[in-house]
């Protein structure tokens, strides 16, 4: 039996950066080059090279899904997407039930990207709604009306992706309850089986960071945000959308497997300028410039930057900390005895669940799932 080997497909441009990400994208303007168009072949060409390269170090393995993130895959016409796929089938063995995954923008993804992406195997559409009301969508700096946003599902599911997920952000700077509210119920309204919800990071030298240190907006009140997580959850739970990982929300059968894949410590590979890989033990990330990735590529030499081995004790920690997320939790018997111990006081405070806790699984209470990052602080000392 071959190993299991997931593939993340960096596409590492955006027609314009938003004021809160920090993510490894870049824009014409700051390529100084050629439009995108124009980049996307040769950079398509380099990928594949990347793939060659996958399949020289691990073998012969089975491929159960394949995750297009940005950036914005959907600024890349679709038969250079459908090249990387079609690379990827050459070298590897699919997976019959594969989730193939695109992330798209709702400002730049047509009816013929969907169809020739559908075509090509994709089956599952990732949209970055963000927010549903327009000044939150300003101050988040993004370009598309939220009116996008269902036009862009509708065709999705006519272009026949069983499949739909929306990202949601919650806590920027002027965005009060009935904001958020209103954000959860036109979600709600798509015809989508999947949401992820993230509370807004604010990143070290994002424009939006420069905004807040100068006073000209300021984030609301931590326990809003906690209320807004409590609403979200609440809502999704009552249409039926359950919780499977503490930001993520799905319909029976609408899990993300290829987010399921990382956090279950399963081995993927990252290919393109910054991807992060793990196979066998070892992490390794490539050269974060698209420019030096192809030239490395392209010079025939590896585009890894640095890489590290992960020893028991840190495959442990990242165990505790990427399971205590998931609606599944973690086996008292996957702890050490005195973890078990210290936890046991988040049952009395009702932040783990009592049931689970005698059937000896550590899951989040809805209160718990607010304090994850303090919990695993404590049990990881
Ligand atoms: C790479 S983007 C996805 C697709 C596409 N680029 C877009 O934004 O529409 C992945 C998701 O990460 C989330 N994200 C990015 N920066 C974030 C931040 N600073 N805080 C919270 N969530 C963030 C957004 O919800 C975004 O949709
Ligand atoms: S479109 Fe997505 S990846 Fe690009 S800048 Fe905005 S949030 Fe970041």
């Amino acid at each position: 039996m071959s190993r299991r080997l997931s593939f993340y497909i960096h596409i590492p441009y955006c027609i314009k950066r938003c004021g809160y990400c920090d993510f490894n994208t870049y824009t014409p303007a700051e390529l100084q080059g050629p439009d995108l168009e124009s980049v996307s072949k040769n950079y398509i060409s380099a990928v594949l090279k990347e793939i060659e390269l996958a399949q020289k170090t691990v073998g012969a393995a089975e491929v159960p899904s394949i995750f297009f993130g940005g950036g914005t895959p959907s600024l890349m016409p679709a038969a250079e997407l459908a090249r990387v796929i079609q690379e990827i089938r050459d070298r590897f063995e699919l997976s019959p039930d594969i989730e193939i995954t695109i992330e798209v923008n709702p400002d730049s993804v047509s009816l013929d990207f969907l169809e020739k992406m559908r075509q090509a195997g994709a089956n599952r559409i990732s949209m970055g709604m963000q927010s549903a009301v327009p000044h939150v969508l300003k101050v988040l700096d993004r370009t598309h009306n939220p009116e996008n946003v269902s036009t862009a599902v509708e065709k999705a599911r006519k272009a026949g992706f069983e499949h739909v997920s929306v990202d949601l952000i919650y806590g920027a700077p002027g965005e009060s309850v009935s904001d958020w509210q209103q954000s959860v119920t036109s979600a709600l309204q798509l015809p989508i089986d999947h949401i992820s919800a993230y509370a807004l990071i604010i990143e070290k030298g994002t424009k939006l960071a420069a905004q807040i240190s100068r006073g000209e907006v300021q984030m609301p009140p931590d326990e809003e945000t906690a209320e807004k997580y409590l609403i979200a959850d609440s809502a999704f739970e009552a249409a039926g959308f359950n919780w499977y990982e503490l930001s993520n929300w799905s319909k029976p059968g609408g899990q993300c497997r290829h987010n399921i894949a990382y956090w279950n410590g399963s081995m993927w590979w990252g290919v393109g300028p910054g991807a992060h890989s793990y196979f066998d033990n070892r992490r390794w990330w490539n050269v974060k410039h698209p420019a030096t990735y192809q030239q490395k590529i392209n010079a025939g030499e590896s585009p890894v930057q640095s890489e590290e081995i992960l020893s028991e004790e840190n495959l442990a920690d990242e165990y505790l900390m990427l399971q205590i997320r998931r609606r599944e939790g973690i086996p008292h018997r996957n702890l050490k005895d005195s973890q078990v111990s210290r936890a046991a006081e988040y049952v009395d405070s009702g932040h783990l669940d009592q049931a689970e806790w005698t059937a000896q699984k550590l899951v989040l209470t809805q209160q718990g799932r607010l304090i994850a990052d303090r919990i695993v602080r404590d049990l990881v000392l």
